[in-house]
């Protein structure tokens, strides 16, 4: 499957951001813990949901599909803690039913998490706190196997802030018997959504959204109903359209304080940035000024909004950074770029744009679901057609990402196979 697009067009009007993939996919994790029936809403419909879905299906838990945003999960059943199928490795978040499994039943045998080729994605943070809290970790081939007799409450020290290690190390201790100390956690706004969703279950966290989480373990979890906060990422992207685009778009359904540093750079590179209760208005200015900026865990820049940035840096006046300091293998996307006549070099963990250019509309290959995105902004601040293949990636991420983006009035289709990417070409030329 291929986008197909011409640019040129400012995106203008109004769109409405889905639930967070991120906090999803923890959220439904830690819902499996429960006996009882947990409804879970503001459910984004996108490939890594209904995947991580599926996978579950496969282990016994019931997912009764309510509507297209809302879903019922019951875990009473589940007859197997092994998760090992071609769903499970799609995913680098089926590392979540490490934790859930190992805190419900003590044993997880999971396959070993797949996710975006973004550079090495090592998972020790993890095993090593459940080590601590007295499992046994073994990786035979390329799965998994968790074992404990008693799960205890202990003191964690991560060696990094890891959102996942954080989000399954809560899963887990939440069932563990007495008190777990997480330090130097992640403090991303979905950890603190997944630490609400299990408090809204009976469980007992404590400091989510800082940088000491406390847990007391409890017997067992309970049914709840839960709603998912809106997405960062998404939101960022569509602020990023209306930059790239100049146009002029009210990004709604949002929580304005998560977009808090994509909102700094946007006002530095000249846009206006305008908040409005639960949404934000960005519009575009003919010329954008460079900036540098480094990725950071939250309350940082996200890594995962800067391919998006990249692609404003290619336009905006002057020379600009990005200095990636969470994965080593994020730049893939800037000779895709240098495709549509961008002028960036890698040098490492930074890359470095030479502004003021003119994109031309290319022939281009997703390498990753955020850099997918990024290309599509890129394609529709181009001039002329652009052609983006693997849009597997970018569908695992986005809920309806054409449709939005048309509604603004952006020209892309999705092509589902070769014959029809040269007829929309040839309609769109
Ligand atoms: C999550 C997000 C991803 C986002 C990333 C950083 C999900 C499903 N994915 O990924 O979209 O880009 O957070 O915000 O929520 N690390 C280790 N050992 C570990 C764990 C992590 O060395 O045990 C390293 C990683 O290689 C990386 C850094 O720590 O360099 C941060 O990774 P982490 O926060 O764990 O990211 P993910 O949970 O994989």
């Amino acid at each position: 499957m291929q986008y197909v697009m011409k640019g040129g067009n400012p995106l203008v009007g109004e769109v409405t951001i889905s639930g967070a993939k991120n906090a999803a996919l923890g959220i439904l994790a830690a819902a499996i813990m429960a006996d009882e029936t947990v409804t879970v809403e503001n459910l984004p419909d996108v490939k890594d949901v209904s995947v991580l879905l599926s996978a579950f299906e496969e282990i016994g838990v019931l997912v009764n599909h309510k509507d297209r945003h809302t879903v019922q999960i019951n875990g009473a059943n589940i007859f197997s803690a092994c998760a090992d199928s071609s769903y499970i490795r799609q995913l680098r978040a089926s590392y979540y039913l490490l934790g859930a499994l190992l805190g419900k039943y003590h044993h997880a045998e999971v396959a070993m998490p797949g996710g975006c080729n973004i550079g090495n994605r090592p998972i020790d943070q993890h095993l090593k706190g459940f080590r601590m809290l007295g499992a046994t970790t073994t990786v035979e081939g390329s799965k998994v196997i968790l074992d404990a007799k008693e799960l205890r409450g202990a003191h964690i020290y991560l060696d990094m802030a890891s959102v996942g290690a954080t989000i399954n190390l809560m899963l887990a201790a939440s069932l563990a018997t007495g008190n777990t100390i997480i330090e130097n956690a992640a403090k991303e706004p979905h950890i603190v959504d997944v630490a609400n969703m299990l408090n809204s279950m009976g469980a007992k966290i404590k400091g989510a959204g800082r940088d000491m989480i406390r847990i007391t373990g409890v017997e067992s979890l309970h049914g709840s109903e839960y709603t998912i906060i809106p997405d960062q990422i998404e939101a960022g992207t569509f602020m990023m359209a209306a930059a790239v685009t100049k146009g002029d778009i009210l990004v709604r359904n949002i929580i304005p304080q998560h977009m808090d540093a994509i909102s700094a750079k946007l006002v530095e590179m000249g846009c206006e940035v305008v908040e409005l209760g639960d949404s934000i208005r960005v519009v575009g200015r003919p010329s954008l000024t460079s900036c540098n900026i480094k990725t950071l865990p939250y309350p940082g820049f996200p890594t995962d909004m800067q391919p998006q940035m990249g692609v404003a840096l290619c336009l905006a006046d002057g020379v600009g950074t990005i200095t990636e300091s969470i994965f080593e293998n994020r730049f893939k996307y800037v000779d895709e770029l240098a495709k549509m006549g961008a002028e960036a070099e890698v040098k490492g963990t930074i890359a470095i744009f030479k502004g003021g250019k003119t994109l031309k509309g290319a022939d281009l290959v997703a390498p990753d679901l955020r850099a997918g995105a990024a290309l599509v902004l890129a394609g529709l601040a181009a001039e002329g057609i652009t052609a983006i293949d693997n849009v597997g990636y970018i569908l695992r991420g986005y809920e309806d990402f054409d449709e939005k983006l048309r509604s603004l009035g952006a020209e892309i289709r999705l092509a589902e196979d070769e014959d029809s990417l040269q007829k929309l070409k040839l309609k769109m030329g």
